[in-house]
């Protein structure tokens, strides 16, 4: 595929560390002619408001929705703990993710075989894990009016969110979730707290009506949030496709990433709705944060910044065998070099990003 536009936004802490290792990937790519890139970078979060006095400028938005596709890195860290609420790093993040309009954040929890005993869990409730998390992504509490902190006349603070779900917007990410199903175990959890709220009541109605008049054939079942990270922590392979708001689904991927060995293992899609010539906006981003406990050391996992730029090739690009190679490529670093202090050791050497990345490149050029 030729010179389709990428837009890197490495982002705070960590994210510039582990996106030095997706370029990498990115430079494989090209060096062997497996595809051409026009590659631009743009300062987002922390970065952005120590340059230029906010999360995400005008022009660096509007790169992002003239790319064809977006890889980010992660942001925020304590330097930005006092800057005012509204201009955070983190809310540049959202406001890409609410501009781009992707609003069905994929995030997959894979069992790596040579990971099953380095999760937190048994082995045995690990092994062949294969869940896939779909998160509503621009709605929901994160979104929701009124919301603020506001004085009330006694002198109290009052701080307001407010959950919001549209039928509509229930009905997109919903069928997101159904098609997905269809291609893995055909079923789907909707997960909400449709006994205490009325969003969520909404959901379950809107999920169970679209199952019926469009997905049919794919099981569909429902649970509560709460209930749902206990059956994760539980018993996670009885899950296949689950389908939730942005809150629950922001909680319940952490968790579901720790059930893989490391939080630093898992990727993200964040995709919208087709355009009218045919183009989807694909956003790609790890789940972790900007990790400010071991920034700047140099030991950060990069290895689910490359699964997001696999996603991205697989999603956005259609690059099916490449992001299948690199997938591959991972599973066999995991299984024979060593590992980033965030996995459990198992008796094996501990390693930098940088030789993370040295081992995930010996292994793709001997493809
Ligand atoms: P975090 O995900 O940054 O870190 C949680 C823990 O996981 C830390 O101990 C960290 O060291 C570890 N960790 C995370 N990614 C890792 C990796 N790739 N390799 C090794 N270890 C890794 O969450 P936090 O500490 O709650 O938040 C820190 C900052 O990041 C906050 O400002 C938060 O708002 C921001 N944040 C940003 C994003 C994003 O950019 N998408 C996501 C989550 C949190
Ligand atoms: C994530 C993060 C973000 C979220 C924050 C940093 C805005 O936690 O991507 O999971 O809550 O969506
Ligand atoms: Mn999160």
């Amino acid at each position: 595929i030729a010179n389709k536009n990428l837009l890197l936004m490495p982002g705070d802490g960590i994210g510039p560390e582990v996106m030095t290792q997706a370029k990498r990937v990115l430079n494989w790519l090209q060096e062997t002619k497996r595809a051409s890139f026009n590659i631009e970078e743009e300062l987002v979060g922390g970065a952005s408001i120590d340059a230029h006095g906010v999360p995400l400028t005008d022009a660096a938005l509007a790169k992002a929705k003239a790319a064809d596709a977006v890889l980010f890195g992660s942001v925020g860290g304590p330097k930005w703990d006092k800057v005012p609420f509204n201009i955070r790093p983190e809310a540049g993040l959202l406001k890409l993710r609410s501009e781009l309009q992707v609003f069905a954040n994929l995030r997959p929890a894979k069992v790596f075989d040579a990971l099953a005993a380095a999760s937190s869990l048994k082995p045995d409730l690990v092994r062949g894990l294969d869940i896939m998390i779909v998160r509503e992504c621009i709605g929901g509490i994160y979104f929701g009016e009124p919301r603020g902190i506001e004085t009330l006349p006694n002198g109290e603070q009052k701080g307001v969110n407010t959950e919001v779900y549209t039928t509509h917007e229930i009905q997109r990410v919903g069928r997101v979730a159904f098609e997905l199903a269809r291609k893995r175990q055909n079923r789907v959890c909707s997960v909400e707290k449709a006994n205490v709220m009325e969003a969520g009541l909404l959901w379950r109605q809107v999920m169970t009506k679209l199952k019926a008049e469009e997905f049919p054939d794919v099981e569909l079942s429902h649970m509560y949030a709460d209930n749902c990270a206990m059956q994760l922590a539980k018993n996670p392979k009885q899950f296949d496709v689950i389908v939730t708001g942005n809150l629950f689904g922001d909680i319940l991927s952490d968790l579901a990433a720790m059930l893989t060995g490391s939080l630093g293992l898992l990727p993200s899609a964040t995709l919208g709705a087709k355009d009218a010539s045919g183009r989807i906006p694909g956003f790609y981003e790890p789940i972790h944060g900007s990790a400010p406990d071991i920034a700047g050391k140099g030991v950060a996992n990069p290895l689910a910044e490359v699964l997001s730029l696999a996603m991205l090739l697989r999603y956005s690009f259609d690059m099916q065998e490449d992001a299948d190679a690199i997938e591959a490529a991972v599973e066999r670093v995991l299984a024979k070099a060593g590992r980033t202090p965030d996995i459990k050791a198992e008796g094996r050497p501990t390693i930098s990003t940088s030789e993370m990345g040295d081992a995930l490149i010996a292994e793709l050029r001997a493809i």
